[in-house]
């Protein structure tokens, strides 16, 4: 089986980073493939938008982390324990508040590696590559779900990626964030992953009628369509969108005529095309 890992990053706030992995996940899974989703956000927005309480869980994405870092041999076993399976067909590995303290560990790691040279399979940055590699053989699409701290864990998400989406909200001044995620991506091909490709820039929260949202989409296709794919369709505003993390569901679930679904569909449609 061919796996493609997609990084959701951006490093503003509430520009949709967590429903797009969300509803691209659910998007995908629909059309038939095995998705796996990644909460890499001590929030754990993405575990509760799946209905599971984030404090409630014993076993998260944080476990995971330094069972790679201490006890490689261990993963296996881990891994079995801690993927959650969703009605949906989901697959999900959950996080809270304790990924910070797995964040931190990476720092350490991080201050110490400047110390001991020549160790780069141990690099702080490619532990998630080494999570993720048993787990390339069991699904289709793994996704993860970036936060905004930490920028060590966004950082291995990147570095564990093939490609990486941004998402970018229609809204005035929200695509001023670009130009920090994209100097983060480009120093992540550069030093760690040369294979890493930004599938494109996701314009979300979009609204037809107000002047701005079709200015932002004007100007981010004029400053950046020529470099990065700009996907076809945005994603529509629709409360319906904000509504269904409450009822832990994705938009295909709660409100599946829902004009989001057809946009996500529509992104998903051109993620199945990347191969
Ligand atoms: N297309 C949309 N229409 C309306 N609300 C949305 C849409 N996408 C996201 N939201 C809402 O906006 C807020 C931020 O979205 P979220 O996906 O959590 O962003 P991020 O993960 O980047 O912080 C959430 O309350 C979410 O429910
Ligand atoms: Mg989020």
């Amino acid at each position: 089986m061919s796996c493609s890992v997609f990084s959701i990053t951006n490093q503003k706030g509430g520009v949709g980073k967590t429903s797009s992995a969300l509803n691209l996940g659910a998007a995908l899974c629909i059309k038939g493939k095995s998705v796996l989703l990644i909460d890499n956000d001590p929030q754990g927005n993405l575990t509760a938008a799946l209905g599971f309480t984030p404090a409630k869980q014993g076993r998260t994405l944080a476990n995971l982390l330094l069972v790679a870092i201490d006890y490689p041999e261990d993963l296996e076993l881990h891994l079995q324990r801690t993927v959650l399976h969703t009605d949906s067909g989901l697959d999900l590995i959950p996080a809270n508040r304790r990924l910070a303290d797995a964040a931190a560990r990476l720092q350490v790691m991080q201050l110490s590696q400047y110390n001991a040279v020549g160790e780069v399979d141990r690099a702080c940055e490619r532990v998630m590559l080494s999570l993720l590699e048993p787990l390339r053989q069991r699904y289709d699409y793994i996704i993860i779900d970036c936060g905004l701290k930490h920028e060590l864990l966004t950082v291995n998400a990147l570095a564990a990626s093939d490609y990486c989406i941004i998402p970018v909200q229609a809204h005035f001044l929200a695509s001023e964030g670009i130009p920090d995620v994209l100097e983060l991506i480009r120093s992540v091909q550069v030093k760690f992953n040369p294979a890493l490709k930004i599938a494109g820039i996701l314009l979300t929260m979009y609204q037809s009628r107000p002047q701005l949202c079709q200015s932002v989409k004007a100007s981010v296709g004029e400053v950046y369509g020529e470099s990065f794919h700009v996907f076809q369709r945005p994603i529509e505003y629709s409360i319906k969108v904000a509504e269904c993390p409450a009822a832990g569901q994705s938009i295909f679930e709660y409100a599946p005529k829902n004009v989001a679904a057809e946009s996500y569909n529509s992104l998903a449609e051109e993620v199945l095309a990347l191969g």
